[in-house]
């Protein structure tokens, strides 16, 4: 089982390049940001509560996120793994997926780090919150996210490092060069 954690500040490109995975691994595609936006279009209680949170920029907490995470995973049947997008976001969450997998006699084969300056993800999630009118895409609520994953989740590449599990890849440029080197760090893991 291949189990990939794709890893990036907001813009990163997780969502992007996590398609072309999914269509070349053949793999389960995990990403708690859908998970959440679905529970919010479907008007749920845990999509009111989401909401609230996403809306200001701010995680989800730990508890309540691991178990949506594993009832996710719970419910997988088929496939060849699982690409995890926008989980873990913090120590507490990596911790969880180690236990989760290794209860499964599994663990995460690489977790891939996309690279991409500041400037570039401003740029790239103002223009998709034109084009596609996410709410968290406005320059305020972008800021706090930057900050949140500055001082939260970015500590989970040390973390990663010391499983022996990073992979740098540099996210600035073309989709297809930045695809084929994750492919080819997916490729040496396997
Ligand atoms: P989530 O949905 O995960 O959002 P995010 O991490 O902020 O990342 P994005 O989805 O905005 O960006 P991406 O890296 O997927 O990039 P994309 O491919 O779309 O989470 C949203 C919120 O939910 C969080 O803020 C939090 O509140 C909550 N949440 C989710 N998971 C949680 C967890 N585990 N714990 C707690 N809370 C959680 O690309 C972005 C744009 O750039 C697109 O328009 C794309 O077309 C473009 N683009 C992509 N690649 C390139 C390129 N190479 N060149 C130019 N443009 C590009
Ligand atoms: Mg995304």
């Amino acid at each position: 089982m291949l189990n990939i954690v794709i890893f990036g500040a907001p813009g990163s490109g997780k969502g992007t390049q996590s398609e072309r995975i999914v269509a070349k691994y053949g793999l389960n595609h995990i990403s708690t940001g859908e998970v959440l936006r679905g529970e919010i279009a479907a008007g749920t209680e845990l999509g009111e509560t989401a909401k609230r949170i996403i809306d200001k920029g701010q995680l989800i907490p730990d508890e309540l996120m691991i178990s949506i995470l594993a009832s996710k995973l719970d419910s997988l049947t088929s496939g060849n793994g699982v690409i995890f997008d926008g989980f873990p976001r913090t120590i507490a969450q990596a911790e969880a997926l180690k236990a989760m997998l290794n209860e499964r006699g599994q663990d995460v084969t690489a977790m891939i780090e996309l690279d991409v300056p500041e400037d570039e993800l401003m740029k790239r999630l103002l223009l998709r919150g034109q084009l596609s009118g996410r709410a968290d895409d406005n320059e305020e609520t972008i800021k706090k996210r930057l900050v949140v994953y500055n001082e939260q989740t970015s500590p989970l590449k040390e973390w990663y490092k010391n499983d022996g599990k990073h992979c740098y890849i540099n996210g600035l440029g073309e989709l297809d060069r930045i695809f084929d080197d994750i492919a080819a760090a997916i490729d040496s893991r396997m």
